[in-house]
């Protein structure tokens, strides 16, 4: 995690005031991966990678902001927000200051600076990170907050309306509300949770393809209607499904051959993805690693195949984990297309498995991985 003092001394330098500086983590998900806005449940974790954003007021009634990862500065008038997002990193924190906006919030004018270190268009939620650390610091601007659900919608609504990415609500819900060592199993419908203890002999140990993923683009979307235009097909049948949620495998069995095949192929992840999520925290939850790495593998399987949602390198990475001592299990994890994959390890062993990982992956692509032995953490909040 970056040095939140240096962090403080370059917003200094900059702008010649104290900022406050609140923390927005990335998340890693241990399983449930694009069943958020199908209003499934999902499993994710807050991770110690992070977005610092640092605040201070301004009496010229502009909006500053500056990204230290950028090394860029964006000024933009208080009294004249942009309608939409202009396709520039400036975009994740005006849409959030402009979705606030909507909601009544006069802002005053500010200098906000960012910095992160959660691996850009790596699946761990790098946006949501600056989202919700932005919507943390141009909220206590104005002496205001929210339940953490409330602005986890908030953020995604900035993230859907205003940057123009058709995300569902796991990564600003899990930026807000995670856990110090826990997972949390979110009903993506009602937004209740619960959480379930990550046990202290297990490490994250999240490797990245260094293939770029991105949400904004279009497999995301694809993806995405597919599975819908297959919810439409039963819901012809059965209006009680509004989303696949709401689906079952036998709903696939009686009206399957009327969907595209691909459509029938996403809908089959979706609808198996949620049966394992559920399945996959009451495992965790009683402790039995074993049967939690077997719903992994079957979930990477399905995202693989069923979803086609991984990539060769992605593939491979989960591959070549397999037989390395300590592996309880691997999958794919974030949106797709490239990314990370989640493995979760026994601790003792870790640092040896990363470092044998590492080497098969560089050996086979002649690309160098970043692994990391991450830990998950709390949920966004202020530094004092
Ligand atoms: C991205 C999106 C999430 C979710 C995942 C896939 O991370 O932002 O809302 O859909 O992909 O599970």
């Amino acid at each position: 995690m970056h040095d939140p003092a240096a962090f403080r001394s370059i917003h200094k330098t900059r702008y010649n005031a104290e900022p406050a500086i609140f923390v927005g983590p990335g998340r890693v998900n241990l399983i449930g991966e694009h069943t958020d806005y199908a209003e499934g449940f999902v499993m994710p974790a807050a991770i110690n990678f992070a977005c610092l954003a640092g605040i201070s007021p301004r009496n010229d009634g502009k909006i500053v902001i500056y990204s230290e990862n950028y090394g860029e500065e964006r000024t933009f008038d208080s009294a004249a927000l942009p309608p939409h997002g202009s396709k520039h990193w400036s975009d994740y924190p005006m849409g959030v200051v402009s979705i606030l906006a909507g909601e009544g919030h006069k802002f005053p004018g500010f200098s906000l600076s960012l910095w992160g270190d959660v691996p850009l268009g790596s699946g761990l939620s790098s946006s949501a990170a600056i989202e919700v650390a932005t919507a943390l610091a141009v909220l206590s601007v104005v002496g205001a907050s929210y339940p953490g659900p409330v602005l986890a919608r908030l953020c995604q609504r900035a993230e859907n309306e205003f940057v123009g990415a058709n995300c569902g609500i796991m990564d600003q819900f899990i930026s807000l509300n995670g856990k110090e060592n826990h997972s949390l199993l979110l009903d993506c419908r009602s937004l209740e949770f619960k959480l379930a203890p990550i046990p202290d002999h297990v490490a994250l140990v999240i490797a990245n393809t260094m293939v770029k993923h991105s949400v904004a683009g279009g497999d995301y979307k694809t993806r995405r209607a597919e599975s819908e235009a297959a919810c439409a097909v039963i819901a012809s049948h059965r209006p009680g499904v509004p989303f696949l949620r709401d689906a079952t495998l036998e709903d696939l069995d009686k009206w399957g051959h009327e969907m595209a095949p691909k459509s029938l192929m996403r809908a089959r992840h979706v609808i198996s993805e949620n049966l394992r999520t559920v399945a996959c925290c009451d495992a965790l939850l009683r402790g039995e690693m074993a049967e939690v790495g077997r719903l992994m593998a079957e979930a990477h399987t399905s995202y693989s195949k069923d979803f086609e949602g991984s990539c060769v390198e992605a593939d491979a990475m989960v591959a070549l984990a397999q037989d390395l001592p300590g592996l309880i299990g691997a999958r794919l994890t974030g949106g797709g297309f490239g990314g990370c994959t989640v493995n979760l390890v026994e601790q003792a062993q870790a640092p040896a498995f990363a470092e044998a990982l590492g080497a098969r992956y560089a050996a086979q692509f002649n690309i160098v991985p970043e692994i990391h032995i991450c830990h998950a953490s709390g949920g966004a909040h202020r530094l004092e």
